[in-house]
């Protein structure tokens, strides 16, 4: 391992579809109200995959983007991972359909299934590849169809989420105050049941039966996520600061996952962290698992809040359970 090297931020990219899905438009599919989804959760409306569009094909435009932010050709990456629990199917990986639309022919491709944390495990994998010298130009993405397995009859959760994608491409750089600086990842499996998909895997296959009993749709214990939400937004937080040694003032923004805006403000009151330096775009996409942590950096960057030489740091949770997060300098 060569640990002058470091894994440096080199472009940027987001696809997300243009069908919008507001408050509204739940009013009229489940009893709930646009006044309940703004207090409980900050989502004003989500974005929705359209009918020949699907993960991959979001992902490929995604990182279309993001390399050509880079400067590089897609054929030039030499490592794809897909962070994704909606993939394209269940076999191949989605990062192969996307390594074949990208024309990434020399590129090693893989999915990464740790939910909404599964961008940041990406950027934590990919960063210690770079490190090691194995791969210099590595596309990783966060992806979702969260819509196609959403139950619209469970008010619950289905004014949740959303559709996107997002992807950055990581290289070496030799300069020390650039660069993913730190990462950290956890999960506990005890929490399988937070969040979770049950029907068409090897546990349970499709059946007539699970189709009608609606078990291939996601199913959250809402109240349950919300707690350890708040407990872990928290513990990332504190941990990245302290791992690097960073104040707030030193921190240029907080991007965490999208999840609820009670959820991210209640992390920052405790921590006594302004809230004006974390990012928030909930309100326009809704939980997007997997792709909100990099569709908000994309914004972030293309609206000039962050550039070249930001500190940035990442923090997510999602189903497993799985936490993870990174501290970046642009
Ligand atoms: O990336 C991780 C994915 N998971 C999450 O993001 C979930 C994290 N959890 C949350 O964001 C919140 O727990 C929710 C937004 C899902 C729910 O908010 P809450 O404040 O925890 O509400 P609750 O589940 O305790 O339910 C309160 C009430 C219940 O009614 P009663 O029993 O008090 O009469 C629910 O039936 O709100 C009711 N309710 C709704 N009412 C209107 C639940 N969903 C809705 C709805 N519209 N859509």
């Amino acid at each position: 391992m060569n640990s002058q090297i470091k894994a440096a931020v080199t472009g940027v990219g987001a696809y997300v579809p243009d069908k919008v899905l507001t408050n509204a438009d739940f009013e009229k599919m489940v009893d709930t109200s646009d006044e309940w989804i703004t207090q409980r959760t900050g989502i004003k409306e989500r974005h929705v995959v359209a009918e020949s569009d699907s993960t991959a094909s979001m992902s490929t435009e995604a990182g279309r983007r993001a390399c050509r932010a880079a400067g590089i050709d897609p054929s030039e990456l030499d490592l794809i991972i897909c962070g994704t629990i909606t993939p394209e199917t269940l076999c191949p990986s989605s990062a192969c359909y996307i390594q074949r639309d990208l024309g990434a022919t020399d590129a090693a491709a893989f999915d990464l299934s740790a939910a909404c944390s599964g961008f940041v495990y990406g950027v934590s994998i990919a960063s210690r590849f770079i490190e090691a010298g194995q791969f210099s130009k590595c596309l990783i993405i966060g992806a979702e169809t969260l819509t196609r397995f959403t139950d619209y009859d469970d008010r619950g959760s289905c004014i949740l989420f959303g559709d996107g994608a997002g992807a950055i491409v990581l290289q070496p750089t030799t300069d020390p105050t650039k660069g993913v600086q730190y990462t950290v990842m956890h999960a506990d499996g005890n929490g399988w049941d937070y969040i979770w998909l049950p029907a068409g895997g090897a546990k349970l296959p499709a059946s007539q039966q699970t189709v009608t009993d609606h078990l291939h749709y996601l199913k959250m214990r809402g109240r349950d996520v919300y707690k350890f939400a708040i407990e872990k937004m928290q513990w990332l937080l504190a941990d990245c600061m302290t791992a690097c040694n960073l104040s707030a003032d030193d921190i240029d923004l907080v991007v965490p996952h999208q999840v609820n805006i009670r959820i991210i403000k209640s992390a920052a009151e405790k921590l006594n962290f302004p809230l004006e330096k974390v990012y928030v775009n909930i309100d326009r996409y809704g939980n997007t698992s997997a792709a909100s942590i990099p569709i908000a950096l994309d914004e972030a960057v293309r609206a000039g809040r962050i550039g070249d030489g930001s500190m940035v740091l990442l923090i997510a949770f999602g189903a497993g359970l799985t936490w993870a997060g990174a501290v970046v300098r642009l």
